[in-house]
């Protein structure tokens, strides 16, 4: 199964997960502290950066697109609820 490694840049972890595993689930792993509140795509709590490897996320939804104006993201904010790792390298950290 392809993996995806993904860091924590605020915590200082790196780990491997199966592709398709979303960040908010890795984050609770690792114990990275990525708030969240709905789990559903629609508070914007989660909201994160990535930092390098955006090319490897999944595409936003029209829902995580439109939660992500309403919080005035920019084009390298997430959310961890939504976001699937689907391979290759990904650093991302909160906001
Ligand atoms: S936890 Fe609500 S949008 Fe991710």
């Amino acid at each position: 199964m392809p993996k995806a490694n993904v860091t924590f840049e605020n915590v200082g972890i790196t780990i491997s997960v199966p592709a398709g595993t979303r960040l908010i689930e890795t984050s609770e792993m690792v114990g990275a502290g990525i708030s969240y509140g709905c789990r559903e795509g629609e508070c914007g709590t989660c909201m994160i950066r990535v930092v390098s490897g955006m090319e490897h996320m999944s595409v936003r939804s029209v829902l995580e697109d439109k939660v992500l104006q309403e919080n005035m993201a920019g084009r390298n904010n997430r959310l961890a609820c939504q976001a699937q790792m689907l391979g290759g390298d990904i650093v991302v950290r909160p906001g």
